[in-house]
């Protein structure tokens, strides 16, 4: 097998490396710097000829990244690399994935044409699949999905005493059902109504028979932090402790943060978006479903196309 490389953008770095040493790849981090009027100047290594390589680049906050990342990719290719994924631990652009109101972009295809036009392949951890029911229904792109509920899972069931698993709203029970499931607990889900962008309203569920038990809120994104504010808010009012939160991707700045950190006992997420709160790793599951794109002739089947 020619030895891949994995290419990080800067902030992308430290998940680079342990992706690479996952995968025993090469690491090396491109470097990127602006012109003064602002335009990306990128620098790859020389050395990407015939060889599989794997840009890494989280997308979270994406609209400045957007520009770099299409430039490495399209260099690498340039520099005659072999085949040219992408890791993206976290895929923006999924939540807008119909026109909610007149005239508005449908973004999450924009996104994934512009994506599918410019890499091999994709690999990513749990996109935010609501009406799509897989990335193929946008991404013309080979894509692999690792889903981390089984490793939220594990860090509830090694952390928490007695837990009961919630769902802030309905899509969110894929999930919360799955946890629950790998660590014989049981679980429950609100109904949420998004008012607007900071604003949303939750409805419990009876929630009685699970006086006692330790609420832990679980979801796929936590952004401004009011989904999981509510829900706590509604778990304050039946005499519940405060909640513990495990999410998958931490799209919260501090602000966001420091709010949610009041109405709840602990937030936890896993390192698909660097933030002080990364608890939970999903490195290594990550690099099996990188592996099987980068070099498919040799990897054993784990299931199709997600
Ligand atoms: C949306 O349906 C997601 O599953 C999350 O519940 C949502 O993105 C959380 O957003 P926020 O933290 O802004 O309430």
């Amino acid at each position: 097998m020619t030895e891949a490389i994995v290419l990080s953008l800067p902030d992308d770095a430290a998940f680079g490396e342990a992706l690479a040493g996952a995968l025993g790849a090469e690491h090396v981090q491109i470097s990127w710097r602006h012109f003064p009027d602002g335009e990306s100047h990128v620098t790859l290594p020389e050395r990407l000829a015939g060889r599989p390589v794997a840009i890494n680049c989280t997308l979270a906050r994406p609209d400045p990244k957007l520009a770099p990342l299409l430039f490495v990719a399209d260099a690498a290719r340039d520099l005659e690399a072999k085949q040219v994924g992408l890791v993206a631990p976290y895929l923006a652009y999924m939540r807008q994935d119909r026109r909610f109101q007149a005239g508005e972009a449908i973004t999450s295809r924009t996104f994934a044409r512009v994506l599918s036009s410019s890499f091999d392949w994709l690999a990513t951890v749990d996109p935010h699949l609501h009406r799509y029911t897989s990335l193929d229904e946008i991404y013309a792109i080979p894509s692999r999905v690792v889903h981390a509920a089984p490793l939220l899972g594990r860090w509830i069931g090694d952390n928490v005493i007695r837990p009961v698993i919630l769902g802030p709203d309905a899509e969110s029970e894929q999930w919360v059902s799955e946890v629950a499931a790998d660590i014989n607990a049981p679980y429950a889900v609100f109904t949420k109504t998004r008012l607007d962008d900071r604003e949303v309203r939750i409805n419990p569920p009876d929630l009685s028979r699970y006086a006692g038990h330790q609420p832990v809120l679980v979801d796929d994104i936590v952004s401004s932090g009011r989904t999981l504010i509510e829900a706590a808010r509604h778990l304050d009012n039946a005499g519940f402790a405060k909640p513990v939160c495990a999410v998958t991707h931490a799209l919260l700045g501090q602000d966001a943060h420091d709010d949610l950190a009041r109405s709840v006992a602990s937030i936890v997420s896993s390192d698909t978006v660097p933030h002080f709160t990364n608890a939970i790793s999903v490195v290594q599951e990550l690099g099996l479903a990188v592996r099987e794109l980068l070099w498919p002739e040799s990897s054993s089947s784990r299931g199709g196309r997600d």
